[in-house]
């Protein structure tokens, strides 16, 4: 004989087992960000600029460690970096690492990234990048394509840079 009290004793433990299970489960995915919640941080809530967002000139007056990237004023810059076998190989490593999803390893556009972008990367093996100067592709480097290639001075040094520049020169070939 099992006593009808006991019975709902039982019953109302179990019910109160699954809400609580409920509840946590909910808690746990929400900690495991399967349901990604967007908490209000404090810390967001200023001007910042994310990685990469916005190309802002180098400020006056600045002094960069490695030698002025270029001058606001002075036009195109040159090449300082002699386009010999080390640099080259630099720029080749550095270009696999920072533009090859998207321009490709041959320099064709067709990197893993390009047919998920608004626009085509530019074929850097064509007349359109061999035409320009070492200091232009330096600036598109260093300053991106805005709303198309991100600036990339950030991951560059500027020597880095040139190095990548001697490398691309060599794509066409
Ligand atoms: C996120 C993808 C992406 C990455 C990474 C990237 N690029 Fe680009 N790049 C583009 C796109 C897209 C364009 C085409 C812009 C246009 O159509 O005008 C472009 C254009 C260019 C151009 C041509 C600019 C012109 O004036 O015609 C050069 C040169 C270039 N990139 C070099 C590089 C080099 C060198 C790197 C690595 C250091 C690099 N890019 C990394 C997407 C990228």
């Amino acid at each position: 004989m099992i006593d009808t009290q006991f019975v709902t004793v039982v019953k109302r433990l179990a019910l109160l087992l699954i809400v609580l299970g409920g509840v946590g489960a909910v808690g746990l995915v929400i900690t495991y960000e399967v349901i990604g919640v967007e908490w209000l941080s404090t810390m967001e809530v200023q001007e910042s600029l994310r990685p990469m967002e916005l190309s802002l000139p180098v400020p006056q007056g600045s002094v960069p460690l490695q030698g002025a990237a270029y001058v606001a004023e002075g036009g195109t810059p040159l090449n300082p970096v002699e386009a010999d076998q080390v640099s080259r190989q630099r720029g080749q490593q550095l270009y696999e690492i920072n533009c090859a999803l998207c321009h490709g390893a041959g320099g064709q556009g067709d990197g893993s990234v390009a047919a998920k972008l608004r626009r085509k990367p530019a074929n850097l093996t064509g007349p359109n990048v061999t035409g320009l100067q070492d200091g232009d592709i330096f600036m598109v480097i260093t300053q991106g394509v805005p709303g198309l290639m991100p600036a990339l001075r950030e991951n560059l040094a500027v020597g880095d840079r040139w190095d990548v520049v001697n490398y691309v020169r060599t794509l066409a070939k």
